[in-house]
């Protein structure tokens, strides 16, 4: 009896051993997986460091492409395109005209009364559709049918049967925004696309003679007046509501800025006289680069995998479009290195699958337990029982990935007020210091999803911009958002160019 006592017992502490020693392993092991996935954020982080001395790196660097894409064709990354806008809306623009916007992942179509006087937008009715996805790789003729049918739809809708018995030619503006160079105001050419589009058939072509061919296929009497990038649009906007707007941005599926700049700082344009003396430039600062961008293998692997590598640089590391992406290659990164998030998800391979918007949600959940983050994990890319901490390192991720993206931007804007020596340190020659520089108020107009619709991003963006500037000068820099800029601004810059206006075919030159 005693012996088998003790040999019951002896099997019971061994079983227990086993037992503890399985479960200790067990521990190890997870604590291993759990450091490796820790790491996986850790090098993220470290990669995606943004302090203020690099950020002011970046502002430079902005400053001086600027100068080299104005200096000569082909001088920078940064193309600084002419846009022959050389005045803007002042308020007095007055009578109804259409706009087409296409650019993003919408598509709007608009009419707008003006009444004569600063924020008298009588009437405005837009229309968004999302374009399509087979017609962004499919040929023009598809794409221009498609936007020209929408046109016809609404007009017919929106006008009165009085209206519509109007023999005046109907006057419209086109904001097209995608790489461009133009010869006038209402004639450019398309250079490349850009954020997924890809229709071969149309790179060099005329953009208003598409567009006027189409118009006339559906027998829509309209006349295309200008032809603008949506940052000009926004611009034009702005511009309407606050004189002292000198620039704007757009920081959504894709990203760029553009602003006034004096005619003869346009040395690539010798001997180019506008009205004003300025003229508004197209930056597409999306394609912006520099050796200060702090650049992670997630974004190398997504530029060479992309229809456009070595292209558009910042807007990877910036917009809506590539955000998503980003994340995605971060997360499928942490689940090969564990099995913390379960086996790897066949979805989280598919590239593009988690759109800006999803991302935001996980970012800005606020539940306690992260609800929103757990569903969107499970929904959209088919990963289950997600345990709270794991879920922690998600948000996390989101928050590196979108704190990167707005401080950049921030410096992206610094750096052009930089240029147009309005960040407090006399511009690009630093000549005088920030104490003796007087600072004048200064308006950004800023639109596009991210800035407007996701909170953190816009937190960050502004936390950077008073980090560079310093309270005392950002107290001077105004980000003023704008609604519907890209398509309001161009119609009033159809408004400000039409045909019935006194000079509304002044500026062009040889292509
Ligand atoms: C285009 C720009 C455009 C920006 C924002 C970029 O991809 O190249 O022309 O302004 O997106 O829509």
């Amino acid at each position: 009896m005693g012996k088998l006592a003790l040999g019951v017992a002896v099997g019971v502490a061994v079983a227990t051993c086993a037992v503890a020693g399985v479960v200790v392993g067990r521990r190890l092991r997870s604590r291993r997986k759990w450091r490796r996935v820790v790491g996986v954020l850790r090098e993220l982080e470290e990669s995606c460091e943004t302090p203020v001395g690099r950020l002011k790196q970046v502002v430079d660097a902005m400053a001086v492409e600027m100068h080299a894409g104005l200096a000569s064709e082909g001088g920078s990354k940064l193309k600084m395109l002419l846009t022959f806008v050389d005045r803007l809306p002042n308020g007095s623009e007055i009578g109804t005209y259409y706009a087409l916007d296409l650019g993003g992942t919408n598509f709007r179509v608009l009419r707008v009364q003006l009444g004569g006087t600063r924020s008298s937008i009588l009437s405005k009715d837009v229309k968004r559709q999302r374009i399509p996805q087979h017609l962004m790789t499919s040929t023009s003729e598809d794409l221009f049918d498609f936007i020209t049918s929408k046109l016809k739809q609404f007009v017919e809708q929106e006008e009165t049967v009085s209206e519509a018995a109007q023999s005046r030619t109907r006057e419209l503006g086109f904001t097209f925004s995608f790489p461009v160079k133009q010869i006038s105001i209402r004639s450019g050419f398309l250079i490349r696309w850009t954020k997924g589009f890809a229709i071969e058939d149309m790179i060099g072509c005329e953009i208003i003679e598409r567009l006027q061919a189409a118009l006339m296929k559906k027998g829509l009497d309209m006349c295309a007046t200008v032809l603008v990038n949506d940052t000009v649009g926004i611009l034009a906007l702005g511009h309407y509501y606050d004189a002292d707007t000198v620039a704007a941005v757009k920081i959504g599926t894709g990203t760029n800025a553009c602003y006034m700049e004096r005619a003869d700082a346009i040395i690539k344009c010798q001997g180019l006289l506008t009205s004003s003396g300025a003229m508004v430039v197209n930056m597409e600062w999306g394609n912006f680069w520099s050796s200060h961008l702090p650049r992670t293998t997630y974004d190398i692997e997504m530029d060479m995998e992309s229809p456009n590598p070595n292209d558009q640089g910042f807007e990877k590391m910036i917009s809506g479009m590539y955000l998503g992406d980003i994340f995605r290659r971060v997360l499928l990164r942490m689940c090969e290195e564990s099995d913390v998030f379960g086996p790897v998800s066949s979805k989280l391979l598919i590239p593009f699958v988690l759109e800006m918007p999803l991302m935001a949600a996980m970012h800005e959940d606020d539940t306690p337990d992260l609800k929103v983050v757990a569903a969107i994990l499970r929904e959209k890319l088919e990963i289950q029982d997600v345990p709270l901490k794991a879920r922690r390192l998600v948000v996390k991720v989101c928050d590196v990935v979108t704190r990167r993206a707005a401080r950049l931007a921030a410096a992206g804007i610094v750096g052009i007020l930089k240029k147009i020596g309005r960040d407090g340190t006399g511009g690009i020659t630093g000549s005088r210091s920030r104490s003796d520089a007087k600072m004048r108020r200064t308006v950004v107009a800023v639109e596009g999803s991210l800035y407007t619709s996701y909170m953190m991003f816009r937190e960050y963006l502004h936390e950077a911009l008073n980090e560079i500037l310093g309270e005392d000068v950002a107290q001077h820099v105004v980000l003023r958002t704008t609604e519907d800029g890209s398509c309001v601004g161009a119609a009033l810059l159809a408004a400000l160019h039409s045909s019935s206006s006194s000079s509304s075919e002044g500026l062009h030159r040889r292509r």
